[in-house]
């Protein structure tokens, strides 16, 4: 039997560097203490251990708020943004509470917020095709500066009615399908929309996808590594399970309960972009040693 890891598998280059900020406040000296505006990736494993080590994540504005003490004096420490990056309203209360502020956001959804501006300051209408839910998305929804419209999927695009006499900007959530992402844009042009096409769909997510539909393509099982809530793993999980039946998604190696037949030749192995190494290898490990 033949196990195959895919070579885009696990942290992204946001992620990592993201994460590894946090890990350096911790060892520097005047940090004080230590927050992030939400859990820094959706991983449990990791948010856990930075726990242990003191880190407080921050979930709303209004823990933000509780941060300031009633006499108004700034809070003392620092405060992490993560790699999705946070609204517009969020950031500026983030700078509100006086905390030193790191900003971990990755450059690629920076970009996407500063064309969102510029683009919507030129009076073009704003497309973001993604999850409205997810906070990368609300971040860069919230730097429009005139109408945005979220939409999730193909179908939503068809239902699309709007006026067709005005300039759209479309851009993507970075971790959208890139198939899709184009199937929705052919729909606004073939229904006569005026639209400027910005693929900010992100090379890391882009890869990941490419090279796990055609590893699944290929094996008769195939595992999926990646936190519950992690949106980009759910989508490798959807798009392993239309190449391989067998396709198996799990946060860590406690949740894997394999049975394999003989005549299972290729065992396939991806994980989402918050799956620390050791897992990935945790994973492989068990199923090198154990069929
Ligand atoms: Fe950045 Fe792409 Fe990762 S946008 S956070 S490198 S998935």
């Amino acid at each position: 039997m033949k196990v195959i890891v895919a070579e885009h598998a696990g942290f992204c280059f946001g992620v990592t560097k993201a994460v590894e900020t946090v890990y350096e406040q911790i060892n520097t000296d005047n940090s004080g203490k230590i927050y992030t505006y939400g859990p820094i990736i959706h991983n449990e494993t990791v948010v856990s251990d930075l726990e242990k080590k003191g880190v407080k994540v921050i979930e709303s504005a209004k823990d933000l708020e509780n941060l300031v003490s009633q006499d108004g004096e700034a809070a003392d420490g620092t405060i992490v943004i993560r790699s999705h990056g946070v609204t517009r309203q969020v950031q500026a209360a983030i700078e509100k509470t006086g905390l030193k502020v790191i900003d971990a956001t990755c450059p690629f959804v920076k970009r996407i917020h500063k064309v969102v501006d510029s683009e919507s300051l030129a009076g073009k209408h704003i497309i973001v095709v993604g999850s409205a839910k997810h906070p990368e998305v609300e971040g860069i929804v919230s730097y429009a500066n005139g109408p945005v419209h979220v939409i999730e999927n193909p179908e939503e695009a068809r239902n699309f009615n709007e006026n067709r006499e005005l300039e759209y900007t479309i851009v993507a959530q970075t971790t959208f399908n890139r198939k899709k992402f184009q199937e929705t844009v052919e729909i606004f042009e073939n229904n006569g929309y005026n639209i400027n096409v910005v693929n900010t769909i992100c090379n890391a997510t882009d890869e990941r996808q490419t090279e796990a539909e055609d590893i699944a393509r290929r094996a008769d099982v195939m595992i999926v590594i990646g936190g519950a809530s992690s949106s980009n793993s759910r989508k490798l999980y959807e798009i392993c399970s239309k190449e391989c039946d067998n396709t198996y998604f799990i946060q860590t190696l406690d949740d894997l309960h394999l049975d394999l037949h003989e005549d299972v030749k290729i065992v396939g192995i991806t994980a989402g972009a918050s799956t620390p190494k050791n897992i990935i290898e945790e994973v492989q490990n068990y199923v090198r040693t154990n069929f």
